[in-house]
C-alpha cells in the first residue's frame, strides 16, 4: 500500500494551513476547507491574513519567519475565529517552521485544533467556582451570625478582629492577596467553637469558675472540628489557625501549649488581634480597658507571649497609622 502524506493530512479532524515565505497560502488540508468554506484551489495563493492572521501570535510587527530564524516557535495559543457560517469558535493554534531540504525556513505550518466545547465547559466550571465562592462567603457570614446571636457581648468581635488581622497581615505579605483573604476568613470564624459553650457561661457577668473557664477553653478545638472538613478557597488552613489562636509563644497557651515557631504565623497574628480587640471592648465580666491597656499588654509581652514583629505591627497600626475598628461606636 502506498501512503500519500497529503491524504493523511486530509483525514485529520484538525485544520492545517501552510504559509510560504512570501506570506502567501501554499497549502491547506480538507478540514481547513470545510471550516472556512471554499475550495483548496481558491484558497491557495491568498495572503496569510485571509481567514485569520497567525502572525499576530508573534508579537507586534514581528514576522514568523524572523522568529523561526531565531529558533523561536509558537506553542499552542488560544484564539477565537469565525467559521464559514460566521459562528465564533475557540481554537488552539500551533505554528512550526516549514523547512526545505537544506533546513532553511521557507514557511510556517499552522495547526488549528477546535476547542469550543472545552472552552464552554471551562467557562461553566469557572462560573460554578465563582458561585461556590459566593455560597461559601454567605455560609461564613451565617456561621458568624449564629455564634454572635448567642453571645451578644462579643457580637461583632470576630468581624472587628478580622479587620485588624487583615491590616496586620498586609504588613507581612502585602502582595499575597489569597493569604490575606485566608487569614481574614480564619479571623471571622475563630470563635465559632463557642457555639458549643452554654450561653449563660458566655454572657456570665463577673468572674468565671475554673470549670466554666475550662469549658470556654474548649472552643478552639471545637472550632477546629466544626471547620476541619470544609475546603476553604485557596486551600488556606483555616481550622489549623483557629485551633492555635490561644497558643502563646512561651507555651502558656491552650489547647496544646505549643511554643515559638511551632505556632503558625497566621495564628500568632490572630492571637494579637484577638487580645487587642477583646481588651478594648466591654465584656460581661468587665468594662472595656481601652487601647492603651491593650497595646501595653502586647508590647510588654512581645517575645514572651506574643510574636515580637506581630506586636510591633499592631502597635504601629494604632499609633502611627491611626487604625480604628470600623463598626465601633
Ligand atoms: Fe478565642
Amino acid at each position: 500500500m502506498k501512503i500519500k502524506s497529503a491524504r493523511i493530512f486530509d483525514t485529520l479532524p484538525d485544520s492545517i494551513r501552510i504559509i510560504g515565505i512570501d506570506k502567501k497560502i501554499v497549502w491547506v488540508n480538507r478540514r481547513f476547507e470545510k471550516l472556512f468554506g471554499g475550495e483548496k484551489n481558491d484558497i491557495i495563493g491568498g495572503t496569510c491574513s485571509d481567514y485569520f492572521c497567525a502572525e499576530r501570535l508573534f508579537g507586534d510587527g514581528d514576522c514568523f519567519i524572523d522568529s523561526f530564524e531565531r529558533g523561536e516557535a509558537v506553542f499552542p495559543k488560544e484564539i477565537t475565529l469565525k467559521d464559514k457560517n460566521g459562528n465564533l469558535g475557540s481554537f488552539l493554534v500551533t505554528c512550526t517552521p516549514y523547512r526545505n531540504e537544506n533546513g532553511d525556513v521557507v514557511g510556517v505550518v499552522e495547526y488549528l485544533r477546535e476547542i469550543t466545547s472545552l472552552t464552554i465547559t471551562r467557562t461553566a466550571l469557572e462560573e460554578q467556582l465563582l458561585r461556590s465562592k459566593v455560597i461559601l462567603g454567605k455560609t461564613v457570614n451565617s456561621l458568624v451570625s449564629a455564634i454572635e446571636s448567642r453571645d451578644p457581648y462579643t457580637a461583632g468581635h470576630q468581624r472587628r478582629v478580622s479587620q485588624l488581622v487583615r491590616r496586620i497581615a498586609q504588613k507581612f505579605k502585602p502582595d499575597d492577596r489569597k493569604w490575606i483573604e485566608g487569614i481574614r476568613v480564619a479571623a471571622q470564624l475563630h470563635d465559632i467553637g463557642k457555639i458549643c459553650v452554654p450561653a449563660e457561661i458566655l454572657s456570665h457577668p463577673g468572674d468565671l469558675s475554673k470549670e466554666q473557664f475550662e469549658l470556654i477553653k474548649l472552643h478552639s478545638e471545637t472550632g477546629f472540628r466544626i471547620l476541619g472538613d470544609i475546603e476553604f478557597a485557596f486551600g488556606f488552613p483555616v481550622s489549623e489557625v483557629i485551633i492555635q489562636h490561644h497558643e502563646r509563644l512561651d507555651g502558656s497557651g491552650y489547647p496544646v501549649g505549643i511554643s515559638e515557631n511551632r505556632i503558625m504565623l497566621e495564628a500568632r497574628i490572630l492571637a494579637v488581634a484577638d487580645v487587642v480587640e477583646a481588651m478594648i471592648n466591654h465584656r460581661p465580666y468587665r468594662v472595656g480597658l481601652g487601647i492603651d491597656s491593650a497595646l501595653r499588654e502586647i508590647v510588654d509581652n512581645a517575645g514572651k507571649k506574643y510574636d515580637e514583629k506581630v506586636s510591633e505591627a499592631c502597635r504601629s497600626l494604632f499609633i502611627d497609622e491611626g487604625f480604628e475598628f470600623q463598626d465601633i461606636v
